[in-house]
Formats: C-alpha cells, sequence, structure tokens
C-alpha cells in the first residue's frame, strides 16, 4: 500500500513562496528542492511529510514549527534527515522503517507532542543538542539507537523503549508517568536510571539488568517486573501501589526492598524468581486489598507489619518455610489479618500459585516433618500446577 499525500501545488511550483504555502493539511517533500522551498516557512501549519522516493539527506532548516505531524514511513533512500531550526511540532514526529537513516539532526528540537519510531535499524544515535524535554508520548521500538541522549523528558504520559537491542540504558530526569511506562527486550545489560520520578501511573519492567528508582513514592496503578536479571530491587521510598504489584520470573533476584511501602489495593504477587530465598524487605506493608500469590524457593518470608489481607492468601515454596506458615496461619481467618483463602506449602516441589494444591498449611516433603490440619490431605495433584494453576490463578484475580 502507498503512502497517499496531498501535494500542495504551491510548495511543488518553485521557490518565491507565499505565505499561503506555508499551510497545507499535508506537503509531502519528494527531494532536497522541496525542502528547500519550506525554509522560508518559520511556522509550517500542517504536517511535512517525506515520500517514499526522497532519498540521501533531506535538511528542512528554516522552519521553526510544524503544527502538524513530521512523518517518514518507509522512506528507504533516505540517509539523514535534519532541521537545523525546528523546535517544535505540534503533533507525532513519525519515522517508521527508514532502514538506512543513521543521522538526525534536530540541534533545536525542544517539544514534540508524540515521537513515534519504529524499524530504523541503521540510527544509532541522536544529534539533539537541546533535547528533547516535552512529549506525551514516546515510543521507540527496533532501532539501532546505542543511548537516548537527545531525549531528556520531564514529565511523560506514555513511553515505550523495546527492542532496541543495542541500548544500553534509559537514564531521565522524569518527575511523573502520568500513564504508562514499558520497555522489553532492549540491550542485555539494559539500565534504568529514573532518578526524579515521583510517581508513576504504570510500570512495566522487562529484561532489564538494573533499575534506580530512588525517589518513587506513588504507583498509582501497577507495576510489574518481569523477566529482569537485576538482584536488587530497592525503591526506598516507595509508600503505595494504587493496584497490582509483581515480581515474576526474575532469574537473578536475591534481595527486595521496600522499606516504606505500606499499602498495595490489589494484589501482591512473588513467583518464579529462582534464586529468591528470603522475602524480608516488604517490613511496614500493613494492608493487600488483593491476592498475595507467592511461590518459589523461599526460606524464609516475614511481612512483620501486615495487618490486612482481603483476597486469597498463597505461599508455596520448595523450602522449609514451616515457620513462615505457622505464622501466618496463626493470623487467618475471616476476622483476623488474613481474610481469603489460605494455603501455605514448604518443602513443596511442585510449589505453584493461587489454586494449585491443596488449601491450609502442607508440607510436600517426604511426610517426615510434623504439619498441622492439613497433613491428612494427599500429596498435590501435579495437574493442578503449570497452565491449570495459571488459569486457576487468573481466575483468582477476578
Ligand atoms: C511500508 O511498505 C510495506 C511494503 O511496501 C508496507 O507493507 C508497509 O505497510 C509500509 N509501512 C508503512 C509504515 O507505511
Ligand atoms: C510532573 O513532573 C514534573 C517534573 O518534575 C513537575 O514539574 C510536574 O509538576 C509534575 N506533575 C504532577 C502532576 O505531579
Ligand atoms: C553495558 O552497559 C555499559 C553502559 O552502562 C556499556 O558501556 C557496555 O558496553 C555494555 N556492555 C555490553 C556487553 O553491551
Ligand atoms: C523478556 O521479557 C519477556 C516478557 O517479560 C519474557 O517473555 C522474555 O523471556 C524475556 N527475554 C529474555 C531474553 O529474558
Ligand atoms: C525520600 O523521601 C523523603 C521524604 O519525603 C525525601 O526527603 C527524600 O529526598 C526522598 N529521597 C529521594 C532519593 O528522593
Ligand atoms: C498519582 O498519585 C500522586 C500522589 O498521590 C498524585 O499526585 C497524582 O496526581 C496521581 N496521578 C494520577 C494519574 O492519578
Ligand atoms: C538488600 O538491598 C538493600 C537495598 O539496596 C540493602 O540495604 C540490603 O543490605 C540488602 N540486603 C541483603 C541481604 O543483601
Ligand atoms: C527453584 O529453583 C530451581 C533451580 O534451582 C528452578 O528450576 C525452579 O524453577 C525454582 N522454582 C521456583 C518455583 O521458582
Ligand atoms: C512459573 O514457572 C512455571 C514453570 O516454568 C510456569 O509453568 C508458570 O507459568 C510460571 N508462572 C508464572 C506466574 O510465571
Amino acid at each position: 500500500m502507498s503512502l497517499k499525500y496531498i501535494v500542495p501545488v504551491m510548495a511543488v511550483a518553485g521557490r518565491a513562496i507565499a505565505a499561503s504555502s506555508c499551510s497545507a493539511s499535508t506537503t509531502t517533500l519528494h527531494s532536497q528542492a522541496d525542502a528547500t522551498a519550506l525554509s522560508a516557512c518559520q511556522t509550517f501549519t500542517g504536517t511535512v511529510a517525506l515520500a517514499t522516493d526522497a532519498a540521501g539527506s533531506i535538511d528542512i532548516s528554516g522552519v521553526e514549527e510544524i503544527t502538524g505531524s513530521l512523518i517518514g514511513n518507509n522512506v528507504t533512500g533516505l540517509t539523514t534527515l535534519s532541521a537545523d531550526n525546528l523546535q517544535k511540532i505540534g503533533d507525532t514526529f513519525s519515522l517508521q522503517a527508514c532502514t538506512i537513516l543513521s543521522g538526525l539532526t534536530f540541534p533545536a528540537l525542544v517539544n514534540v507532542a508524540k515521537i513515534d519510531w519504529a524499524y530504523l535499524s541503521a540510527l544509532q544515535e541522536l544529534s539533539f543538542d537541546q533535547g528533547v524535554q516535552m512529549a506525551k508520548s514516546v515510543s521507540i521500538q527496533t532501532t539501532g539507537l546505542t543511548t537516548l541522549t537527545g531525549i531528556n523528558l520531564q514529565e511523560v504520559d506514555t513511553m515505550v523503549i523495546a527492542n532496541n537491542h543495542f541500548l544500553n540504558d534509559v537514564t531521565m530526569q522524569l518527575g511523573n508517568v502520568t500513564d504508562h511506562f514499558s520497555c522489553q527486550a532492549n540491550a542485555q545489560n539494559f539500565s534504568i536510571a529514573f532518578p526524579n520520578l515521583i510517581w508513576a501511573n504504570q510500570l512495566e519492567i522487562n529484561n532489564v539488568s538494573s533499575i534506580d528508582l530512588p525517589s518513587l513514592m506513588y504507583v498509582n496503578e501497577s507495576a510489574y517486573f518481569t523477566a529482569n536479571y537485576f538482584q536488587t530491587l530497592s525503591a526506598a521510598n516507595l509508600t503505595s501501589v494504587g493496584e497490582s504489584l509483581s515480581f515474576v520470573a526474575n532469574s537473578d533476584l536475591t534481595n527486595v526492598t521496600m522499606p516504606l511501602l505500606t499499602s498495595i489495593t490489589g494484589g501482591l504477587t512473588v513467583a518464579n524468581n529462582t534464586d529468591l530465598q528470603k522475602v524480608n524487605g516488604f517490613t511496614s506493608l500493613k494492608t493487600i486489598g488483593g491476592a498475595f500469590d507467592f511461590f518459589g524457593n523461599f526460606t524464609d518470608v516475614e511481612l512483620p507489619a501486615i495487618t490486612e489481607v482481603q483476597g486469597a492468601f498463597n505461599l508455596q515454596s520448595t523450602g522449609d518455610i514451616s515457620k513462615a506458615c505457622d505464622h501466618f496461619q496463626s493470623i487467618a481467618g475471616s476476622s483476623s489479618v488474613i481474610r481469603g483463602t489460605f494455603t501455605c506449602h514448604y518443602n513443596d516441589a511442585s510449589a505453584g500459585g493461587i489454586g494449585s494444591g491443596s488449601t491450609g498449611v502442607q508440607n510436600g516433603g517426604d511426610g517426615s516433618s510434623t504439619t498441622s490440619s492439613a497433613a491428612a490431605v494427599p500429596m498435590l495433584i501435579p495437574g493442578a500446577t503449570g497452565v491449570l494453576g495459571v488459569l486457576l490463578a487468573m481466575l483468582g484475580m477476578l
């Protein structure tokens, strides 16, 4: 499907641009000559699009503001794009599948409503001297970028950074994320540093080697940490999570520390973090509005400040957490701290999520240890873990 853009007659017609040619719903640039024809427009009212046959270097110097979008999709012959004076793009800066684009020179650019870049494998860095400080949404996926130097937002609604296989870090001054930040499948040692982030509506952190969120106080909705490579996760200032908090399949994680976290309105999940043995960093956690779902190779699980768990409580370990099971069982019951269905298994090789195995306290080992009420319950049904267990866990969340 080829792109259809209306080519304004006057823009193509020549150099003596009347004021009116600084406005068009979309003007399409096929060549540097078309770009040069725009240079007298301080403000271009409308969208500037590169035609798929625009090739080589395109320079739109002169223009300080584009009120609409700046678009280059499938411009497979484009090598560099520059705009020395451009400060603001009112709508979207979209670059998709410009496969040999290796230079983006926008030294004055500060304000863009949306950045949407994908499939820019030859693009390794940005020449954005001022640096973009304001953007509502940023999506940077499948690029060759090794750094995001040049984008340093203070505030953003949505940011997605994914599949940039050479990108080692995202470091920004962000004070808040009003909607969503997610990252996935960037370079193997991808790190995140948001030293000033105070609140984020939602965080989805995948495949990250280190993360630094020293100022984070509130997660308004949820935070999911999945398949990361860091050993320690610390959120020293985090006080509340408005929906759910989860840590799943973080293979190297040994230490989660959230000393000021007091309330989680939704569920708390800690699952499949192979190396995580001691979970004792939730020292102030008082209330969990949803389910508590922990399974893994734990030797110690502590919630010293807990006063209320509204949903199901599931704690299952391959290790010996009999003490923890006894403790939590002693505070379980409809009028006690743990209100929902109570499950706690230790020495259980098939430790699984909510809905897997029998309820009550159970020693999943050889039966030589003493167990409490659930001793009469037969061995686990292996089929209840895996897919079924996950399904039940999902149903349990509803
Ligand atoms: C680019 O071109 C391909 C094939 O010509 C087409 O399938 C794709 O939709 C185009 N992408 C964009 C972003 O226009
Ligand atoms: C978001 O963060 C920016 C930068 O720190 C700050 O100026 C702004 O007041 C914050 N907005 C809200 C609603 O917290
Ligand atoms: C890991 O990240 C650092 C910067 O944080 C970088 O200098 C180094 O090259 C990266 N290593 C690999 C193997 O990508
Ligand atoms: C990256 O994260 C995703 C989603 O959490 C996960 O499915 C995938 O296995 C991870 N990839 C690697 C290489 O760890
Ligand atoms: C943590 O919160 C305290 C109290 O609000 C504040 O004084 C401190 O600066 C915060 N720490 C960081 C690293 O933001
Ligand atoms: C998130 O919570 C903070 C602190 O309560 C608040 O200032 C901010 O407005 C909230 N953001 C959203 C999107 O609700
Ligand atoms: C866990 O991490 C926290 C914060 O980085 C640190 O203070 C604490 O000593 C660590 N605990 C262990 C057992 O390493
Ligand atoms: C326990 O650790 C083993 C490797 O030591 C791992 O294969 C297994 O998935 C872990 N179990 C859980 C539930 O995390
Ligand atoms: C935990 O790991 C098991 C075994 O690999 C898998 O079947 C299950 O889906 C995982 N659960 C979660 C919540 O990731």
